[in-house]
């Protein structure tokens, strides 16, 4: 303690000792060794299973109780002084009311435990577009996913120096140990969950869960809800959007797309696209797969940075043939979380391999066989990779001047209506685009199918304001850059009459991007639809593409007036609920795209 110079950090350490009564702090230092220990320890406390080295080597397998397995939404706060600023899309609670019950449940929460102290970098160390956060838990599950997740110890404390700022983020799995107690593996809170931000002190403090979103401070809650309001206060934008840099054949330069989806639409697959063998002179390189921090950079443009520093990715789904790369990042020094486990040390999960090994240990520990009806994995399982083991990162993610950005694209899952791809006619109607965008409920889902689901630019859940304001923050940016990235709408789930999908999707999406790419270089057609500018099929490479022709093209493509005008109508809901702040450019976007149709 004697050598953390930091005067904040070190008055708010000894409040949070007093208060929580953890029986020793461990400063981290964010060593190998260190890391080492955390794991080795976490083994003999039975939190961590070391998979087989041979098969994964360095790396771990941890199982959360039942309780614990996703992100708690409804658990989740923005405490700004007023509620008008959290906005309706978000709970909300004075600041001092909720400080008063977090104040109870923290009080004693850690005894029997370690304080562990995890200063991190949210960016490249000393980039510019970089923060600086310090979490204290008392879970060395979260202090070892840290280590992944950022750029985590003594290099960032070294950025904060003597009287730097940073971030503080207060985490407990709120299960205090009495004295002789033994431990469970998985310490949580089943009674008890606070995910709380407090905006204008940019402050957080989580209680009562120990898993991803929960828990590893540094991702939702600090480079999406409090960055965002950071953001709006300093002109740069906090994003839930990958970062991938396309380079066609034959040309030096590189141009970077930054894109959001809301969940389940395949997003980590299409940061880590692999170019088909049609493409394979194509050069495709990932910066980020889930969060962008943007601003506007001394040449006009925007440049965006990858704030996190690894992956944490729903391993449901993924596979050699949907994600090599995502496979290869997570081949060892990964950490699997509520995957299942094989008989000889490795793990599986459902999409992993076609037909599943005979026999499994599941997510809870139980004996699993193909046919037994239940999932192995939990659907929201996850593996924990560092990003610099990903074959296809970029050379410069880690450039502190951030990558300069030609393109945002929005997406969702839209089995009807939408178009595979087209263009917003300038910036304000692409913010409209991205503050109308969602997905289409499914049968797999309760409740009515082919409601549309709003989820302006995928932040709903992760906005640290109010939603209306944001789309006005979004719409004042363009003051501030010279050269806006043109805005595409993407989707990759229409379907025929027959519920057939009409686009292959996967490694085909470079085809997408081949036409969003030559776009942004002035060098592909479009004609001026109602939606926007939209290629016709011979705007598009189709070349070699099996069972598409220039028809089912122009089908997948084909703008129903009738439909449209419905969309339109079930826009509003959304829009009422926000109309207070809702920018009247966005109004305005709403009515020129009824007199088009
Ligand atoms: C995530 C999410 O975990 O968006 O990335 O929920
Ligand atoms: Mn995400």
């Amino acid at each position: 303690m004697e050598r953390i110079r930091n005067l904040k950090l070190k008055s708010w350490v000894a409040e949070v000792f007093a208060l929580c009564k953890p029986d020793q702090v461990h400063w981290c230092d964010g060593s190998g060794q260190e890391y080492d220990t955390l794991c080795r320890r976490m083994v003999e406390q039975g939190t961590l299973i070391k998979l087989n080295p041979s098969k994964r080597p360095n790396s771990y397998y941890a199982r959360s109780t039942p309780d614990d397995v996703a992100r708690v939404e409804e658990r989740t706060y923005i405490c700004s002084l007023r509620q008008e600023d959290a906005g309706p899309t978000n709970n909300w609670m004075a600041p001092k009311a909720m400080k008063t019950i977090l104040t109870g449940l923290f009080r004693d929460c850690m005894m029997g435990r370690t304080l562990y102290v995890v200063p991190f970098s949210m960016g490249p160390l000393g980039s510019p577009i970089s923060q600086i956060g310090v979490q204290l838990t008392d879970s060395p599950y979260v202090a070892a996913s840290m280590r992944i997740m950022t750029r985590m110890g003594q290099a960032a404390l070294d950025v904060m120096g003597e009287e730097g700022d940073f971030v503080p983020c207060l985490h407990s799995v709120g299960r205090p140990l009495k004295t002789g107690e033994k431990d469970v593996p998985w310490p949580s809170n089943a009674e008890s969950k606070y995910i709380v931000h407090f905006p204008e002190e940019r402050a957080i403090w989580s209680f009562g869960s120990g898993y991803g979103g929960n828990a590893l401070l540094g991702k939702k809650c600090f480079a999406l809800r409090i960055a965002s309001k950071m953001g709006r206060d300093e002109g740069w934008l906090a994003e839930h959007m990958l970062i991938l840099g396309v380079q066609p054949p034959g040309s030096k330069e590189k141009t970077y797309i930054a894109a959001a989806f809301p969940s389940q639409c395949g997003k980590t697959n299409l940061a880590m696209i692999v170019p088909p063998e049609s493409f394979k002179d194509w050069k495709v390189t990932t910066v980020g797969d889930d969060i962008a921090w943007i601003k506007p950079g001394p040449d006009g443009m925007l440049h965006a940075i990858n704030p996190e520093a690894g992956f944490f990715g729903v391993a449901p789904g993924t596979s050699w043939a949907s994600n090599a790369m995502a496979m290869r990042s997570m081949a060892h020094d990964s950490i699997f979380t509520n995957v299942a486990l094989t008989p000889d040390g490795d793990v599986w999960w459902e999409g992993l391999t076609e037909i599943p090994p005979p026999r499994l240990t599941d997510w809870q520990g139980q004996e699993w066989t193909p046919g037994c009806g239940r999932k192995a994995a939990h659907p929201n399982s996850r593996f924990t990779a560092p990003a610099s083991q990903c074959p296809c990162i970029d050379p410069d993610w880690e450039n502190p001047a951030g990558v300069p950005i030609s393109a945002f694209i929005f997406g969702g899952r839209r089995p009807s209506n939408v178009p595979l791809v087209f263009q917003a006619f300038n910036w304000i109607h692409g913010v409209f685009l991205g503050a109308t965008m969602g997905s289409e409920t499914t049968a797999a889902a309760a409740g009515q199918v082919g409601v549309v689901r709003r989820d302006p630019m995928a932040m709903l859940p992760f906005c640290g304001y109010n939603m209306g304001e944001y789309f006005a923050h979004w719409i004042k940016m363009r003051k501030l850059i010279k050269y806006p990235p043109k805005i595409f709408h993407v989707n990759w789930f229409r379907k025929d009459a027959d519920g057939n999908f009409m686009w292959p999707g996967f490694g085909e999406n470079m085809r997408v991007l081949e036409w969003i790419v030559e776009r942004c270089r002035g060098n592909s057609g479009a004609y001026e639809s109602p939606l926007g500018w939209i290629p016709k099929a011979e705007d598009f490479n189709l070349d070699g593409l099996a069972g598409m022709s220039a028809e089912k093209f122009e089908a997948l493509q084909h703008i129903d007036i009738e439909a449209w005008k419905k969309e339109v109508i079930s826009q509003d809901e959304l829009f009422v609920k926000l109309y207070e702040h809702l920018p009247k450019e966005l109004i305005f976007q709403r009515e020129l795209l009824i007199s088009r149709l």
